[in-house]
């Protein structure tokens, strides 16, 4: 059995493969053979398995169930490895009113989103690469929110990598309280924040795809943000890299004021960052502007190196009639102060502009 599993884990199928094994599924809303080029929205194969993300129409949602369970498991059969198939409904029906199909935000009309009580905004960092700044940026951009005397949380959506406790320097908290079967976030710097960090320590997360979306609905929902005499202005989601099951979860989840893209200069992470930024669109989420953090480095004489590239963000920005929200430097001392989980006013300059546009 163990044999098994490691053969099929060390093997995993090529996105051809999958493609190749949807096409002999019959697509039970229409009848004849699954059309992947019209349906499959992403394709992720990693060691874990497959996990193949259909967008479908809202109206056929019911009639195309059985390929979550039915469908899966015949791919399963054919590829002989895990494989998960999961339905998003990001178009609307054929049939739907085509003028309300053309002004509504496609996805939201079709989703439940109810808002976080007790939340005004909400607000998702993002980029398509990891360590390109965004929980550095989530982190400072709390900051200077909550020195311009907003109420400001942090969700760590970065389960298998959660770093929002030691930025916050909350790595010692024990784990959160719970109050009537709610989580009662911990709170740093007057920045409360909510994180698998905290909840699982140093264990490292090990979790199936719909397990993260459980506990990322569990870190948004479970947690007691605010109340009714103090809530929150502004919560903001931290990301993981990519455009993964945490954005589409996310953003079917709870409504988004916007999303922030950060990338930096080099065109492999702006390709990247691009991704990200479309995704978003995709989803319907406003994307509100572009950070491009890591920008050059200024010695002591003065003298701009330009480690990464240039301009990047700029170019990412125009391209996609975004604002490009701020260009940080590279800053030893504020890679030392998230290390530590310190933050003093010296470091806020280039986020202070950003949280003026935001609130
Ligand atoms: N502008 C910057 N100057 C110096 N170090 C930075 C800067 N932005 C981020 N870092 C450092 O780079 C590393 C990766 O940043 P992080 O915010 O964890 O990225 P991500 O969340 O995108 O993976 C961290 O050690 C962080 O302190
Ligand atoms: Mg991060």
């Amino acid at each position: 059995m163990l044999a098994r599993f490691i053969r099929k884990q060390n093997t995993p199928p090529t996105q051809d493969a999958v493609r190749e094994a949807l096409r002999t599924l019959i697509d039970p809303a229409t009848g004849t053979v699954l059309d992947d080029e019209a349906l499959v929205e992403r394709i992720t194969v990693d060691h874990r398995g497959v996990v193949v993300v259909l967008s479908i129409d809202a109206a056929s949602h019911h009639a195309r169930a059985p390929l979550v369970s039915k469908g899966a498991n015949a791919l399963q059969q054919r590829l002989g490895c895990d494989v998960k198939i999961l339905l998003t409904a990001h178009k609307t029906a054929p049939h739907a009113d085509h003028a309300a199909s053309q002004q509504a935000p496609r996805k939201k009309a079709s989703w439940n989103l109810t808002p976080i009580p007790h939340v005004q905004s909400i607000v998702a960092v993002a980029s398509g690469k990891g360590g390109v700044g965004k929980s550095t940026t989530t982190v400072m951009l709390a900051h200077a929110l909550r020195a311009r005397g907003l109420r400001v949380g942090i969700v760590d959506a970065d389960i298998y990598g959660p770093s929002i406790p030691r930025m916050l320097g909350l790595e010692s908290t024990r784990q959160p309280e719970i109050q009537d079967n709610q989580m009662i976030p911990p709170v740093a710097h007057g920045i409360a924040a909510m994180s698998m960090g905290l909840i699982m320590g140093d264990t490292a997360a090990v979790m199936r795809a719909p397990m993260i979306t459980k506990a990322l609905h569990q870190l948004l929902r479970g947690t007691r943000w605010g109340s009714e005499e103090a809530p929150l202005d502004v919560l903001l989601v931290d990301m993981p890299p990519g455009t993964g099951d945490i954005h589409i979860s996310l953003a079917q989840a709870v409504p988004l004021a916007g999303a922030i893209i950060v990338t930096t200069p080099q065109d492999v992470a702006v390709m990247d960052a691009k991704k990200c930024l479309l995704a978003f669109e995709k989803l319907g989420v406003p994307v509100l502007g572009i950070i491009e953090n890591m920008s050059g480095f200024t010695d002591a004489s003065g003298y701009h190196h330009a480690i990464f590239g240039e301009g990047g963000g700029k170019k990412l920005a125009a391209e996609h009639g975004s604002k490009l929200l701020a260009s940080i430097p590279l800053n030893p001392a504020l890679c030392q102060a998230m290390e530590r989980g310190l933050c003093d006013d010296s470091l806020l300059a280039h986020y202070h502009g950003i949280s003026e546009t935001l609130s």
